[in-house]
């Protein structure tokens, strides 16, 4: 499907943005592994989330979808089912990830996981290697992509050193860590701890210490059960971060953006888009903060002259969803705008630096990619044209944010892959559209 969008004029007014994916996903197996039924308050209604919801179900849970809200009748830590077919995640990394720490330890039955194209070529033996060690087996094709299958077995706990800072497989050795007398994860540079504020308000005992410079050790210990009160999934900041871009880029614009996750491990994108001297007003969450909930604050955005910025390694994880963004801002900025240190972004739905630096490039913009990054030199502003979203719902929503604040607009040519995690973008955008 191909979508125009046309230069736009100001931006203005509320918007309650989608709830947030990480969370929703987390929200359906902490709900998959409990022993009682969870409710879920503003569930993400997206085709990846969809995919969680499928995947519990295979395995044996029930879900009753109330409209408001979602209810999770689980299997219990140990009973997960095995399935009689493949166990499909869609185009959704996370749960391809989060997923094979559960069923690692489900002893004597095994899980086949697969997905789309796209999911086929993410790396699995990210989670493969630490899960091998716990004493689980994987096998998957080539030894490292999808499909793959997951042989449960009896785990042993393993202090293990993220070598690549990724919250999904933080989060996985996390998951299996349940059933282990102690199981730490320690990352170099911080990475989102969704996970660990879950599993502690589904009363599991969490340990996370360290600080932004030093980095973090998150720690479970040994669990019978899970049990969740009812959970209200906050709006998605990196959801949020396009309609902040286009506050920002839109002249005259000013949009509120109600109830959006500020979790600190997730808020790069906010600090970066606050030291190019934009006006994104929140509450801020102190760096290092860790409480079983998750904080949320409305978020006020307005049009403003932007400068250029550099993103180093230790804030990428932080922002990593929102580096496309950077890119679009960096056109729009005074002088080079650097992103460095995130080579992970060639691992996502797409290779997201070459598709991002493409695609802007085909819009007019003057940037180049690095092995790890990319550099922008910014012109005050882009042309327009036409952007291929590559099947990635970021690039898609990219698109159509650059298409608003450049001279002659975009077409994004595959606009339906924003259905993964934003399908009423254009809705949202019209309510705030003169
Ligand atoms: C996610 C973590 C990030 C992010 C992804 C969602 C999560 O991946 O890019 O969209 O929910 O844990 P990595 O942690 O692998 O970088």
């Amino acid at each position: 499907m191909n979508v125009r969008f046309g230069p736009s004029g100001p931006l203005r007014g509320t918007i309650g943005v989608p709830p947030d994916k990480s969370i929703s996903h987390r929200a359906a197996l902490v709900g998959a592994m409990a022993s009682e039924p969870v409710r879920v308050r503003n569930y993400l209604p997206a085709a990846d989330t969809r995919s969680t919801l499928e995947a519990i179900q295979r395995v044996g849970a029930i879900v009753e979808d109330r409209g408001a809200e979602i209810v999770i009748r689980g299997c219990g830590l140990r009973n997960a089912l095995s399935p009689t077919c493949a166990i499909d995640v869609g185009n959704a990394g996370t749960l391809m990830r989060l997923l094979p720490g559960w069923l690692a330890f489900q002893q004597g039955r095994s899980f086949m996981l697969d997905g789309d194209e796209s999911i086929r070529r993410r790396p699995v033996d990210r989670i493969a290697e630490p899960l091998a060690r716990m004493g689980a087996r994987i096998e998957a094709r080539e030894s490292r992509y999808p499909p793959f299958t997951v042989h449960g077995a009896p785990l042993h706990g393993i202090e293990y050193e993220l070598p690549v800072a990724s919250g999904q497989v933080k989060s996985c050795v996390l998951l299996a860590g349940l059933v282990t007398d102690e199981t730490t994860v320690i990352e170099p540079v911080p990475t989102r701890d969704h996970t660990e504020r879950m599993l502690a308000a589904a009363g599991v005992p969490v340990r996370r210490e360290g600080d932004p410079v030093a980095g973090y050790r998150s720690t479970v210990s040994n669990t019978d059960e899970l049990e969740l009160e009812p959970i209200d999934v906050p709006g998605d900041l990196s959801s949020a971060a396009f309609l902040i871009a286009a506050g920002v880029l839109v002249r005259d614009s000013r949009l509120i953006l109600e109830r959006v996750g500020v979790n600190w491990t997730r808020s790069g994108f906010l600090r970066i888009v606050e030291r190019m001297g934009a006006i994104v007003l929140w509450d801020a969450e102190p760096p290092g903060t860790f409480e079983a909930r998750e904080p949320i604050a409305d978020i006020d955005v307005r049009n403003a002259p932007i400068v250029s910025t550099t993103v180093e390694a230790d804030e990428v994880p932080l922002a990593i969803d929102e580096l496309p963004l950077v890119a679009l801002l960096g056109c729009f900025a005074e002088g080079e705008t650097v992103v460095r240190g995130a080579g992970e972004l060639r691992l996502k739905e797409s290779d997201r630096i070459a598709t991002v630096v493409d695609g802007l490039r085909g819009l007019g913009a003057d940037i180049e990619a690095l092995p790890d990054g990319f550099v922008v030199t910014g012109a005050g502003g882009l042309r327009g044209g036409v952007l291929d979203a590559h099947g990635d719902h970021r690039l898609a929503l990219l698109g159509a944010v650059a298409g608003l604040a450049s001279e002659e607009g975009v077409e994004v040519v595959g606009m339906e892959a924003a259905e993964v995690s934003y399908p009423d973008f254009a809705a949202d955008l019209a309510t705030v559209t003169s």
